[in-house]
């Protein structure tokens, strides 16, 4: 459930109308719902509060953006790092350090020996070189790095190839069948304490078969490294719940994740993870954009909209589907294709669509666009960096600015040696 409506004739996001913030702020710009956000937070916690113990770290890579980080740190939520940046982001939202476990297959020293200074409460080792590293970084400032070990769990998550992790051919974690032996290797180290082991397979997954089966491995392997004299107080069961980007998509629920987590976990005794990101922000957010042309085309016509591939890149980069709807609908539909100014073919939105009749002037939305959207925007084409809008009841703030062409070529220069 999301708090993106219709009143009055016109698309609202709670009580602010959508014309409003166009006519303000301008377009392309996104807008995220704090009811929204904190709606689904608070669905995911109670969803996976069923396990005993449990802690939620927002994937921050879904929506870094630093007013939507405050909204789930005020929900109690800490946060899932994949960079130095993004854990500059957490601490000034307001994210605890000892709330924020450090994620990444390439973490480079600097980052580790900053996040041991941050003093975060824990590291994702993604191979056992990084393992060797951080404890050398952590002797050498006295401290004990807390540590899991991340294992791939060889399974399909069954979403698209560019978003799934847990394979044995994708670039992410261990073998499991090398865990056993390596942990025990890394347990040994002075600098490191290790305490359990971390998964993610894949995002947007519309199934819990493969979690399921990546959990389960995940229980032997604890039963194992215990059976070794390992003291294992934490796992990490990652993200990736799916969110619906169709009408009529069906995903499973916080809920059904909780309650198949609970089983399977039931005898571990230990502290759970889990790292969600989609299913926190995607429905939380939009992209408004308004129709430019209505340009004639030879099977269909093309709708081009102000909002581009380096605004929202997820159509052009895995054949995304985002629902686009008119802001003032006429109750007509019609069929076509959408796309953004910039040049190239894949800067496409949707392609022999059926969406509600628009035209130049008029005002539409890309629905779902809360969680890897404006973080992957670029300003490809010297288009401006497409600024961000959080609504909560009947006020709004900009929570980004748009950074002009102009900003971003000041930051250029010529050569002096150039004539
Ligand atoms: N934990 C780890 C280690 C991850 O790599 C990811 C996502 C998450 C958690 C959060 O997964 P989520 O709950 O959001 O599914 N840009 C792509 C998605 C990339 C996901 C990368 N990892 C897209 O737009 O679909």
């Amino acid at each position: 459930m999301d708090h993106f409506h219709y009143r009055d004739g016109q698309m609202f996001c709670e009580d602010v109308a959508l014309e409003r913030i166009a006519a303000e702020v301008g377009t392309p710009v996104y807008v995220y719902s704090q009811a929204t956000l904190e709606r689904h937070a608070r669905v995911f916690r109670e969803g996976v509060g069923v396990l005993p113990r449990v802690h939620c770290a927002f994937a921050i890579k879904a929506n870094p953006n630093l007013g939507v980080l405050r909204v789930l740190a005020n929900q109690g939520y800490g946060a899932d790092v994949v960079s130095g940046g993004e854990m500059v982001r957490a601490l000034a939202a307001g994210m605890k350090a000892k709330d924020i476990l450090f994620s990444g297959v390439g973490k480079t020293q600097t980052e580790l020996a900053a996040a041991l200074d941050a003093g975060i409460g824990q590291f994702n080792l993604e191979h056992e070189p990084e393992g060797i590293a951080l404890a050398a970084i952590a002797q050498e400032k006295g401290l004990s790095a807390p540590a899991v070990l991340r294992v791939n769990p060889d399974v399909d998550a069954g979403t698209h190839a560019k978003i799934s992790t847990g394979l044995a051919e994708n670039k992410f974690g261990v073998p499991i069948s090398e865990a056993r032996a390596m942990f025990a290797r890394l347990a040994a180290l002075p600098g490191l304490d290790m305490r359990g082991i971390a998964i993610h397979i894949g995002s947007q997954l519309a199934d819990l078969a493969p979690l399921e089966r990546a959990y389960t491995r995940v229980g032997q392997l604890v039963a194992e490294l215990r059976a070794d004299g390992h003291a294992i107080s934490r796992i990490d069961l990652g993200g990736g719940l799916g969110v619906p980007y169709r009408p009529g998509d069906e995903m499973p629920s916080p809920a059904a994740l909780g309650e198949m987590a609970a089983r399977v976990t039931k005898d571990w005794d230990v502290e759970i993870m889990f790292e969600p990101g989609r299913v926190i922000a995607g429905n939380a957010g939009v992209l408004v954009t308004r129709v430019i042309w209505v340009k004639p085309g030879i099977a269909r016509a093309y709708v081009i909209v102000d909002a581009a591939m380096n605004d929202l890149a997820r159509p052009s980069l895995y054949d995304a589907y985002h629902e686009f709807q008119a802001v003032r609908p006429t109750g007509e539909q019609m069929n076509g294709n959408i796309a953004g100014p910039v040049c190239e073919t894949g800067d496409t939105f949707a392609m022999d669509r059926d969406f509600d009749t628009v035209a130049p002037g008029d005002l539409g939305v890309f629905r779902t666009a809360g969680a890897y959207g404006a973080t992957m925007a670029s300003t490809y084409n010297s288009r401006s960096l497409v600024p961000e809008v959080l609504v909560s009841g009947d006020r709004y703030a900009i929570v980004a600015d748009r950074i002009q062409a102009a900003t971003v070529m000041a930051a250029e220069r010529v050569p002096e040696w150039l004539p």
